[in-house]
């Protein structure tokens, strides 16, 4: 029998990092997908393969000894043999459109795609099952993150996140584009959320008004959002971007990409982690090409993205 998932990756659209202390957050899924297959298999061993490496090991091994990248998968395969008590292997094949550590969900949309696909093997397992399992993948690589990036990349759409209330999907379809810029310059989304819990740290006032400030964007994008406003929209993403500034996120590189996307759209900032990865630029559809062409001229990678409605599917 073979159990096949896959799931979106996401963008986040304001909010990054300052979800982490509690703020919401409005995030995205995007017509970019992870798909896994899992098999059963005889020989007692957990193998994964996929575009950036295979990783063959038998079940049993503590967490802490795994050091592939992989790692999430094992720990999903592992948990569902022990679980289930039952004498088997489990093969798994990762096919993956999202570029990897850049911010788009790469790791979130394999950690969902896979907690479903492995944990189908078994048992039948409700979206909010998978993305608990999701959620504890992720943590074997990445400890603190908030669980924004699986929640959406198991339900899609657009939706407010915060740690406390979970998500709650916002329903009005606004009609703006995206275009998502490569810096390709790969980050550790663990190690900058390390080095903003030292910036909070010797910054606790700052950081709270911050964590303020942020709130009250948030509060009015969502209005924003539900009248369609994409200047005001544009707007509060370049003060979201100076915040992100602000707690040590971006670089030379992240801001003239910001500066070029504010000559042809209604604005853009950093999306995720930081410190590399991608930027996010609003536009509408009649500007979307000239936006694409800016950032080619320039020898960015870069392209449009739509949102993913669907979320997780199974197969
Ligand atoms: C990473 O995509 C988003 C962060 O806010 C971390 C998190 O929410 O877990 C930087």
């Amino acid at each position: 029998m073979k159990s096949n998932a896959s799931a979106p990756g996401k963008i986040i659209l304001f909010g990054e990092h300052f979800v982490v202390y509690g703020v919401k957050a409005i995030l995205c899924a995007i017509n970019k997908r992870v798909t896994v297959s899992a098999s059963k298999i005889h020989e007692n061993t957990i193998s994964i393969k996929s575009n950036i490496g295979d990783l063959n090991m038998p079940p049993n091994k503590p967490i802490t000894e795994i050091k592939s990248p992989l790692k999430p998968f094992y720990f999903l395969a592992n948990k569902m043999i022990e679980k289930h008590n039952q004498n088997t292997g489990i093969e798994i094949l990762v096919q993956s459109e999202i570029p990897l550590g850049v911010g788009l969900g790469s790791s979130s949309a394999c950690c969902v795609a896979g907690a479903a696909a492995i944990s189908r093997l078994f048992s039948e397992t409700s979206k909010k099952e998978i993305l608990e399992l999701a959620i504890e993948a992720e943590r074997t690589i990445f400890q603190n993150t908030s669980g924004a990036d699986c929640t959406v990349c198991t339900f899609g759409g657009i939706m407010e996140y915060d740690k406390k209330n979970g998500f709650s999907k916002i329903n009005s379809e606004p009609n703006f584009h995206l275009v998502i810029a490569n810096s390709k310059i790969e980050h550790s989304t663990e190690a900058i959320v390390a080095n903003v819990k030292q910036f909070k740290e010797k910054n606790e006032e700052k950081f709270s008004n911050l964590c303020k400030e942020e709130s009250e964007l948030i509060n009015n994008v969502l209005v924003l959002l539900r009248n369609n406003d994409l200047s005001g929209l544009g707007k509060n993403m370049l003060k979201n971007q100076e915040y992100l500034e602000t707690i040590g996120i971006s670089n030379e590189k992240l801001r003239s990409m910001i500066e070029l996307a504010q000559e042809s759209s209604f604005g853009a900032k950093i999306t995720g982690a930081g410190g590399g990865g991608c930027i996010i630029a609003l536009t509408d559809e009649s500007n979307l090409e000239n936006v694409v062409e800016q950032f080619k001229k320039k020898n960015y990678e870069c392209f449009s993205a739509k949102i993913d409605f669907k979320g997780l599917d199974t197969f």
